[in-house]
């Protein structure tokens, strides 16, 4: 029998997607959905990871939930193909993580770039780094609020959130590998920032396996395809589009949010007059058309190149690039080519979703559905690993045996 292929992904519930998610991931996911190639295919809102990081503000991860699952609805997932869950509400996978706990070093856990990245990001100050004691390669920053004083409190923040770095928030990367061997998956759809979550996946699996017994899977990563589409960058031409950062196109912006956006985007600041040669790379309007744009586009806005002093015929992106670079052709006219691109992906998504903000009763269903099918799958695997651990003291024949072995040694 040809090994199952499953597919295991998902996303923090900490605001609504943008189209740096929807070129990273969600296009491809509907993709994978529609080839059929997959016998199973589990996507996940982590609203326990979010936690990880905002245990202060449960009612953020709550309300973005519902913000999420529209999102992934209107996108084209489809839960007759893709059963969509609440990660809160498999209690198994807090079990399995406590076991997979035990297979991870605190030094391993110190070695992860993403959750280095993240807890600088976030100025979780590293109380251990200025003592000495541990090597976590964050550099302490200047001026950053959540240093502490010495009660271990941030100074002037709020008197229940005590600085340093969350534990959970520093164990995720064993919880992300509870969530994927929970499933069996054996393909991870993730961006590059993931990877490191995945290979501490493989690790613990390949560690239970030669310790215990072979039940866990070893999971690959399904990066996206081609570099546009690895990172989005902000509007702002900034490398990430975050929602700190106010720089994001969100799936669920209005038609007239995405001109002004599109309107006010980075390009190339030297391309100061329309005769100048500008440059394509690092020019965001050209990296969002590298994600964004068919061929089929050029026909069908081939319009928005008509002007009153000069106009253009493309058939394609190489050939707009070319004139961009040679000079001529101005950034109006790109933006208002880009605006046609993203709309023609974006105004199919918003309809879905006002449809959807009308039934959230069908929405919360679906989750609801989507969980209880992935909490059965989940206490499969949970069973198994117990057995596999010879904690099962209880299941049906097991305590015969048990007592058995027991009452041997004290006859
Ligand atoms: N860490 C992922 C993110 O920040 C979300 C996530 C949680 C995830 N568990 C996962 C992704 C398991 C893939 C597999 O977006």
């Amino acid at each position: 029998m040809a090994e199952k292929k499953i597919i295991l992904t998902g996303d923090r519930p900490t605001g609504r997607l943008h189209i740096g998610h929807y070129v990273g991931s969600l296009r491809r996911r509907v993709e994978l959905q529609n080839s059929g190639e997959y016998d199973k295919i589990f996507i996940m809102i982590a609203d326990a990871q979010a936690l990880t990081d905002n245990a202060d503000n449960p009612e953020k991860v709550r309300q973005n939930i519902i913000e999420v699952a529209l999102d992934y609805l209107s996108a084209g997932l489809d839960p007759e193909k893709s059963n969509l869950f609440i990660q809160s509400q498999i209690s198994e996978l807090t079990e399995l993580t406590f076991f997979y706990n035990n297979l991870v070093t605190v030094q391993r856990l110190q070695r992860n770039p993403t959750v280095k990245q993240e807890i600088q990001l976030r100025g979780f100050s590293d109380l251990t780094a200025s003592a000495g004691t541990a090597e976590t390669g964050t550099e302490p920053q200047s001026g950053d609020v959540g240093r502490s004083g010495a009660a271990g409190y941030i100074r002037g923040g709020a008197p229940n959130k005590p600085a340093g770095i969350p534990v959970g928030f520093f164990c995720y990367p064993i919880s992300q590998a509870a969530d994927i061997t929970a499933f069996k998956a054996t393909t991870v759809p993730v961006g590059d920032d993931q990877l490191p979550m995945i290979e501490q996946t493989r690790e613990i699996v390949r560690r239970f396996n030669t310790t215990y017994a072979p039940v866990l899977v070893e999971p690959s990563a399904l990066l996206p395809e081609g570099e546009s589409c690895m990172r989005l960058p902000g509007t702002d031409g900034k490398a990430k589009m975050s929602k700190s950062l106010g720089n994001c196109i969100y799936l669920s912006d209005t038609s007239e949010a995405v001109r002004e956006k599109i309107r006010g985007m980075y390009t190339d600041p030297g391309h100061l007059q329309v005769s100048d040669p500008g440059k394509v790379e690092g020019n965001t309007v050209f990296t969002y058309l590298d994600a964004f744009c068919k061929p089929e586009h050029f026909e069908k806005f081939a319009s928005c190149f008509v002007g009153k002093k000069v106009s253009f015929s493309f058939a394609s992106l190489d050939e707009m690039k070319a004139q961009y670079r040679a000079g001529g052709l101005g950034d109006v006219m790109c933006k208002n080519f880009l605006y046609e691109v993203l709309e023609d992906t974006l105004a199919p998504i918003r309809e879905r979703r006002h449809k959807f903000e009308q039934d959230i009763p069908y929405v919360y269903e679906v989750l609801r559905k989507g969980s209880e099918a992935a909490r059965e799958v989940a206490a499969q695997t949970l069973a198994e690993v117990k057995r596999a651990m010879k904690i099962n003291y209880f299941e049906p024949g097991v305590l015969d045996a048990l007592i058995a072995e027991q009452s041997e040694k004290y006859r």
